[in-house]
């Protein structure tokens, strides 16, 4: 497996609406083998393929705990076909936004059709952190980040600690 390299805010392919996937053949389960591993790698818990440059409708996910055995799950084509009306607040991070959180309402839980690792059509029903990961991924398919779902002064804020911290780094 090959470590990926991470494409961050404000790359254009970031802003991109990603293209389908039209068969899962060995060399998109290569691709999603070696997006896992970045992921793991960069202690993520979802990693969508326009952040390692890739403008596919391709998602990996593993909201396993530490400690818990890896549950990873492989989305090609994913689309959410159902949005709870009831809403939940949670923390979020973003691999492409290094060291920034902030807190986002998503509905709770969502119904999402996809192909899986071996291009069998599935259906979950993901709920709490799951449906959290789910929508956060997703949206990186159509070039959403979840700061576009801030108010513009908490975006601001965000990127110019950002920016900061950017900065700091390179001195
Ligand atoms: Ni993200």
């Amino acid at each position: 497996m090959t470590k990926l390299k991470l494409y961050e805010y404000p790359h254009p392919i970031l802003k991109k609406i990603a293209e389908k996937v039209t068969v899962v053949d060995d060399q998109i389960r290569q691709f999603m083998d070696d997006m896992l591993e970045t992921m793991y790698v960069e202690s993520g818990v979802g990693l969508a393929a326009p952040q390692v440059g890739v403008s596919k409708r391709i998602v990996v996910i593993d909201v396993a705990m530490e400690g818990e055995k890896p549950n990873p799950l492989y989305f090609v084509n994913p689309e959410i076909v159902w949005r709870s009306d009831e809403t939940e607040v949670c923390e979020e991070g973003c691999l492409s936004i290094p060291e920034q959180r902030a807190e986002v309402e998503r509905p709770a839980s969502v119904k999402v059709k996809y192909l899986d690792y071996n291009g069998k059509e599935q259906e979950l029903l993901a709920e709490g952190f799951l449906a959290v990961a789910v929508q956060h991924e997703l949206d990186h398919l159509d070039g959403i980040l979840y700061i576009d779902h801030l108010s513009r002064l908490k975006r601001q804020m965000l990127l110019k600690k950002l920016e900061k911290l950017r900065k700091f780094n390179k001195e």
